[in-house]
């Protein structure tokens, strides 16, 4: 049945990341429950990525689905823009008002994250037009940094594999080294952090700053590979960019609504950004809707601007989105799963290490809250990864498939971010997976 349904998906359907040799053994997946996907076999599978890092809230709520209902019943769509707004739209941004920074209390709303990040960069834009200093465009991100596919994100991302049909990519978008400490070379400084942050200082310097409009970086990496920052990173990249004059715009549409074990993942190292992008979790999946919300220095620029902020989304501030998004983020409140999510993330990082840890092939076992990896290499001992040739990592991942868990990697990294609501039983279960899936293709741990 599943065979069949392929067959006809392959004949009528252009996927994001579209590749039909893969497609040709995928899932048609008709029914989610909790943490547990079910395909058109019947067969059971863990969500190990939540989604795609979206649906925190487990799938199968109820609640989410009759908080979309009475929205669409009584007021399914009007449009957000300037002269028309929504109670929901209201309500969910002053509640974000209350979750996210101190000093971020205005909010635009998007469909997804890629939205996001094109609005955060043409906010930044605007922002310094508006402030008189027009030649500030430039926008500075990260290797290995993951921001959306449309034509300005994938220029800001920084996994050149995005890029080669797409090119040319949009003029005035540069890259720096994210940090990578299980990876770390660089001594060019007084910590790593710091050496790796100085890297902005010195590509704001080389650019001139009066030409660089904003920093944009995900607090903790996700579709890049889970990598987290050192303590000092993102501290002294505030530094930065207050010193030249940059914004800084964090890229939480993995991090953002508790995935960190934080509601907002800057919150570890006592950072502020100027502009927050979110979606993803925010709506659980249930509803596409992103946004990014600004700090009140930005928002009194936009206030005094003597023109219109000419950008726009039919679907900004949909009610049913902001809808859904209210009880999602209730959810999360009353459930407690912004504390869950840490608990449970330190349950799978112990599980992991349980199952993995003494394996020859498995360089690091990594996390933040609810986000983990594990790095395979070649050698443990240099930390060589196996060459491209050989797809070691994606055998363990169609291994661990068939043993019952999706998910998916970035190069030799397997990355997890299962549902909030995922049972302790079935965290460990993950990692048993997971280590027998490595042993069946790496041979047994020692
Ligand atoms: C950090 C980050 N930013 C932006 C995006 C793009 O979001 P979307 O796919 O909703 O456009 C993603 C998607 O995975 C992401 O992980």
């Amino acid at each position: 049945m599943q065979a069949d349904l392929i067959q006809r998906d392959l004949a009528s359907l252009i996927h994001p990341l579209n590749d039909p040799k893969a497609h040709r053994t995928g899932h048609v997946w008709v029914r989610g429950e909790g943490a547990f996907l079910f395909d058109a076999d019947g067969k059971q599978y863990i969500d190990g990525l939540a989604g795609l890092w979206n649906v925190a809230l487990g799938h199968g709520r109820r609640e989410l689905a009759e908080a979309a209902r009475q929205q669409m019943e009584t007021l399914a769509y009007a449009s957000g823009y300037t002269g028309h707004s929504n109670e929901r739209a209201i309500e969910l941004a002053e509640k974000l008002a209350r979750l996210t920074y101190p000093s971020i209390n205005r909010f635009f709303f998007t469909s997804g994250g890629a939205e996001a990040n094109e609005s955060a960069i043409k906010l930044a834009r605007s922002y310094w037009k508006l402030r008189g200093q027009p030649a500030k465009t430039k926008v500075i991100s990260r290797e290995l940094g993951y921001h959306g596919t449309t034509l300005a994100a994938m220029s800001a991302t920084g996994i050149a594999g995005y890029w080669p049909l797409f090119e040319p990519r949009v003029p005035g978008f540069l890259h720096v080294s994210s940090p990578y400490p299980y990876r770390a070379q660089t001594t060019d400084g007084p910590t790593y952090g710091v050496a790796i942050a100085n890297e902005l200082e010195k590509a704001i310097v080389r650019e001139g700053p009066e030409t660089v409009a904003m920093f944009l970086a995900e607090p903790v990496i996700g579709v890049g590979g889970v990598i987290v920052p050192p303590d000092d990173y993102f501290p002294r990249i505030r530094e930065i960019c207050d010193r030249y004059d940059v914004l800084f715009a964090a890229d939480e549409v993995i991090t953002g609504f508790g995935r960190t074990g934080r509601w907002f993942a800057l919150e570890h190292w006592g950072v502020e950004p100027d502009i927050v992008q979110f979606a993803k979790a925010v709506t659980s999946g249930y509803f596409p809707l992103g946004g990014i919300g600004i700090s009140d220095a930005i928002a009194r620029v936009l206030d005094e601007a003597q023109v219109p902020w000419m950008h726009a989304y039919t679907y900004s501030a949909h009610p049913t989105g902001c809808a859904v998004a209210l009880r999602t983020l209730q959810v999360i409140e009353e459930e407690n799963l912004v504390a869950e999510a840490a608990r449970k993330g330190a349950r799978l990082i112990e599980a992991l290490r349980a199952c993995l840890g003494q394996h020859p092939h498995v360089g690091e076992i990594r996390g933040k809250g609810f986000m983990c990896a594990v790095e395979f290499v070649k050698d443990r001992e240099t930390k060589q990864p196996f060459p491209p040739e050989d797809p070691v990592v994606t055998r363990i991942h169609d291994e661990a498939q068939a043993r019952g868990l999706i998910s998916r990697t970035r190069g030799d990294v397997f990355v997890l971010a299962p549902p909030f609501v995922t049972p302790d039983n079935l965290v460990d279960r993950i990692a048993e997976i997971l280590g027998a899936a490595t042993d069946a293709v790496l041979g047994r741990r020692v």
